[in-house]
């Protein structure tokens, strides 16, 4: 019977919010808030990284390309959450849930190794300053982000088929809002420990080894400005990378926070918030602690009003 039925899921409902009838209408306005911050703040980082002659560095450069890349993540799951939300639709076509889950692992290990570039970045231009125009060149500062880009596609595409080639026949109903591997894992009815032990050394590899350079990036760039003279020196080269260092402890905090709680106290509703603050907080906050917290940005946003005006 379980035999005959394996074949017969084209398609998962995935639950969502729908355990929360009356919040329908709150949550579809909070998430549109939200998605709409996300794509001005965003949006408005990637503008005036473009046309701002004063931000034309490498560090505006992998900004504006991180910018890039939390509209896309954040694009690849709220929009459909956002329209679940307004249609009352709750099923993804098996294709549809195995493309969110590939693009959406892709773009986090992204992330992690964008955030590990723009650390190295901090590193070189404070630890190494005579030299950071030859290190940090057009060519080089290119292919890093071309790299980060691109390093977890054909891992994250093995994987992709790995999970979706499981058995899945008793049920089709995944207690989540996005395609994430815990809620596909327990739905499949075959032995999951080789594909849970491979997702095990991909997070070591792609996830603990960014974590690792960045670690070592900060320790090298804290002990360099510690070493500075003058006080007003050590001001200075610390506040180019505090926004970049409040991001990385932000995104690697929610990361933490949603994907080390033991499985034994994971409630279905608590994880599904969780694993949405971890995709919604680094994007909505990313824009505001950088305009904040950078006289550059700051001035050029200014600008960039009075000239609209
Ligand atoms: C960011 O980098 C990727 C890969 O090199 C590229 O495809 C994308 O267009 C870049 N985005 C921006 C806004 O620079």
């Amino acid at each position: 019977m379980a035999e005959g039925n394996i074949s017969l899921i084209m398609e998962f409902m995935l639950l969502g919010f729908s355990d929360l009838p009356n919040l329908q209408g709150f949550l579809f306005g909070l998430f549109l808030i939200i998605y709409t911050g996300i794509l001005i703040g965003n949006g408005l980082i990637i503008v005036i990284t473009k046309v701002e002659p004063v931000l034309q560095t490498p560090m505006y450069f992998f900004l504006r390309n991180f910018s890039f890349l939390e509209i896309c993540y954040t694009s690849v799951i709220l929009p459909r959450i956002l329209v679940n939300l307004w249609t009352q639709k709750i099923n993804i076509s098996f294709t549809a849930c195995a493309a969110q889950f590939c693009a959406f692992f892709v773009m986090a290990i992204t992330e992690n190794f964008l955030l590990t570039v723009m650390a190295y970045d901090r590193y070189v231009a404070i630890c190494k300053p005579l030299n950071y125009p030859l290190i940090m060149n057009h060519r080089v500062c290119f292919q890093l982000v071309f790299g980060s880009w691109t390093i977890g596609i054909p891992v994250m595409i093995g994987q992709t088929y790995h999970v979706f080639s499981l058995p899945f026949c008793d049920s089709n109903k995944l207690n989540h809002v996005f395609c994430d591997i815990p809620p596909l894992l327990k739905l499949a009815c075959s032995d999951t420990s080789v594909i849970e032990f491979s997702v095990y050394v991909v997070a070591v590899l792609f996830v603990m080894i960014p974590f690792l350079l960045i670690i070592r990036s900060y320790v090298k760039i804290i002990s360099t400005i510690l070493k500075l003279p003058s006080n007003t020196g050590k001001y200075k080269a610390f506040s180019t990378c505090s926004s970049h260092l409040i991001v990385v402890i932000l995104f690697f905090g929610s990361a933490t926070i949603t994907y080390s709680r033991p499985k034994s106290n994971n409630s279905g509703r608590t994880d599904k918030i969780l694993s949405l603050l971890y995709t919604i907080v680094t994007p909505m906050f990313n824009p505001m602690i950088y305009s904040l917290r950078n006289k550059d940005i700051i001035d050029a946003l200014k600008k960039l009003l009075q000239a609209k005006w």
